[in-house]
């Protein structure tokens, strides 16, 4: 059984990324990201934190607004249309989920297109659909790109994604369509998801439940993707039961250091991507 190691790979592009945030600071120029976090979610929190830690890493400058649980969803989008307008802020990034008060669809408009470093607005998602150059949403970039490192072949392969959000299951169920894969999609209403998940070669775990997938829903020789992480009393787990399932697959993304590792690598990958485009 093979881990597939996040963390030692998103290192090696968290290298390369500073690497061309160099060139572009040796020519007076910067990359800068701006994010944006409403109210103080504990999760949330950490995430952001480990954004801002990589920025710093990578060479990139980045802001970090905190605003209150009940801030408008006017002054939210007012904020947004500001930094859209600064030459200056090349990634804007608004934390997900916001409070319930707060339309997350409108917000995500309200980006410019050209500094979505998530790939969430509808211009890029739509981009991604047709296969055209965009910005792929982080944690879909981040499990292809640690699939190819891995030399896990997708051509041919039946990939079942379980999950249909719009941060991870429907990009990546796409990302895999592009690389010729037949991809099956899996959610909650789905019937026979034991049997489904049995039959992938390559098995996408992004349910959001702790330990969901033990050896009952893995074919022997599976390649599986753990999207999940959970905090319990027993530190971090994922959504799958690696204990359970590590005899029988071939390889396996480990929680922590395996996919949340890449996604913050690729937002990284992003935001020199986006400055480069901008500052062209
Ligand atoms: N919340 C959970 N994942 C993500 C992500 O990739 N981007 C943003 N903006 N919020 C998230």
């Amino acid at each position: 059984m093979k881990i597939l190691n996040g963390k030692e790979f998103a290192d090696k592009i968290k290298d390369e990324v500073k690497a061309d945030v160099e060139v572009l600071t040796s020519d007076g120029k910067s990359v800068y990201l701006a994010v944006i976090q409403v109210g103080d979610d504990a999760a949330s929190s950490t995430y952001v934190r480990n954004k801002h830690n990589a920025c710093v890493r990578c060479g990139i400058t980045s802001s970090t607004y905190n605003l209150a649980n009940d801030e408008s969803e006017e002054n939210l989008i007012e904020m947004i249309q500001t930094l859209n307008k600064n030459n200056y802020v090349h990634g804007i990034l608004v934390q997900l989920p916001l409070p319930n008060h707060i339309d997350e669809h409108k917000v995500i408009q309200s980006i410019a297109p050209e500094k979505d470093v998530d790939g969430f607005h509808e211009i890029n998602v739509g981009k991604l659909m047709v296969g055209e150059d965009t910005f792929i949403p982080c944690t879909a970039k981040g499990i292809i790109e640690l699939l190819k490192y891995n030399d896990v072949e997708i051509e041919g392969k039946h990939c079942v994604v379980v999950g249909r959000s719009n941060i991870v299951g429907k990009p990546v169920a796409m990302e895999l369509l592009h690389h010729n894969a037949t991809v099956t999609m899996c959610h909650s209403k789905t019937k026979e998801l034991e049997k489904i998940c049995k039959e992938a070669d390559i098995l996408v775990c992004a349910i959001g439940k702790p330990k969901f997938f033990n050896r009952d829903y893995i074919k022997e020789g599976a390649v599986v993707v753990d999207v999940g992480i959970h905090r319990t009393e027993n530190g971090l787990c994922g959504d799958v039961d690696f204990d359970d399932v590590k005899d029988i697959v071939s390889a396996i993304t480990p929680v922590p250091g395996g996919v949340g590792q890449m996604t913050i690598a690729m937002l990284m990958k992003n935001c020199v991507q986006a400055a480069q485009m901008q500052l062209k």
